[in-house]
């Protein structure tokens, strides 16, 4: 049996930071599937609120709800394509962190996501990341893992990220804006941040990207789905 001929899902939730794309990534190429970064489709309609003027204050719901009508969120060859264009690299500031976090305690905005993203995973093999894969989006997934990390650590290399696009911004920024959307992701009422009761947790802390790949890639050579 292989990819090619069974279906397979792998769900990686975690706090910000924690390393699930680079790691996600990496094994939908071993693997030959598609990986479909949900965190980014968030920044997307973030992003597209704050180009437009949206805020996430009740008075703006209205405008919302019709801007997300007219809104159209794809993947294609790597890329994240809102509205036929991309913006990959639009959607990865701290403006747009934070209205990301925001935006993703409204029922409108995880509604429109969520179909979208049963949708892909019903349709061919995947591995999604995000905060509420394994909890809600595929719940029956054959695969899921709770990836984390120290927040310090999380911030370092968020930290390094950003001073490596030419971002100007310091560690105690980072690290702060870390655990304020650690807070908001993991207490809000829907669908919250948590670890799926049948999720393997994996604490990246001093762990090298290349052993958690290494790690993933075992459990699922190990079921023989692959
Ligand atoms: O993974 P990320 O940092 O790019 O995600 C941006 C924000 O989107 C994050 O603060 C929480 C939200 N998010 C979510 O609520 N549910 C998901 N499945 C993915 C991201």
């Amino acid at each position: 049996m292989n990819t090619k001929e069974k279906k397979i899902r792998i769900a990686i939730d975690g706090p910000s930071g924690a390393g699930k794309s680079t790691i996600a990534k990496a094994v939908a190429a071993k693997l030959d599937i598609d990986y479909i970064d949900t965190g980014a489709m968030y920044r997307a309609v973030g992003y597209k609120m704050i180009s437009e003027g949206i805020s996430v204050a009740d008075s703006d719901r209205e405008r919302l709800k019709n801007m997300l009508e007219r809104t159209e969120i794809d993947f294609c060859g790597g890329n994240i394509i809102l509205d036929g264009e991309i913006i990959n690299d639009r959607i990865r500031t701290p403006e747009v962190s934070k209205m990301a976090s925001d935006c993703s305690a409204l029922p409108e905005v995880r509604s429109k996501l969520t179909t979208l993203q049963k949708q892909i995973a019903a349709s061919k093999s995947v591995i999604m990341d995000g905060r509420d894969i394994g909890t809600n989006v595929i719940k029956d997934a054959e695969f899921k893992f709770f990836m984390t990390a120290s927040a310090e650590e999380r911030a370092g290399r968020r930290h390094k990220e950003l001073i490596e696009k030419g971002q100007d911004i310091s560690y105690a920024q980072v690290l702060a804006d870390i655990k304020t959307r650690d807070k908001n992701d993991s207490t809000r009422a829907l669908n919250p941040l948590r670890q799926a009761d049948d999720a393997e947790l994996l604490d990246t802390t001093g762990m090298s990207i290349e052993d958690v790949i290494r790690f993933i890639l075992s459990e699922v050579e190990k079921s023989g789905t692959n």
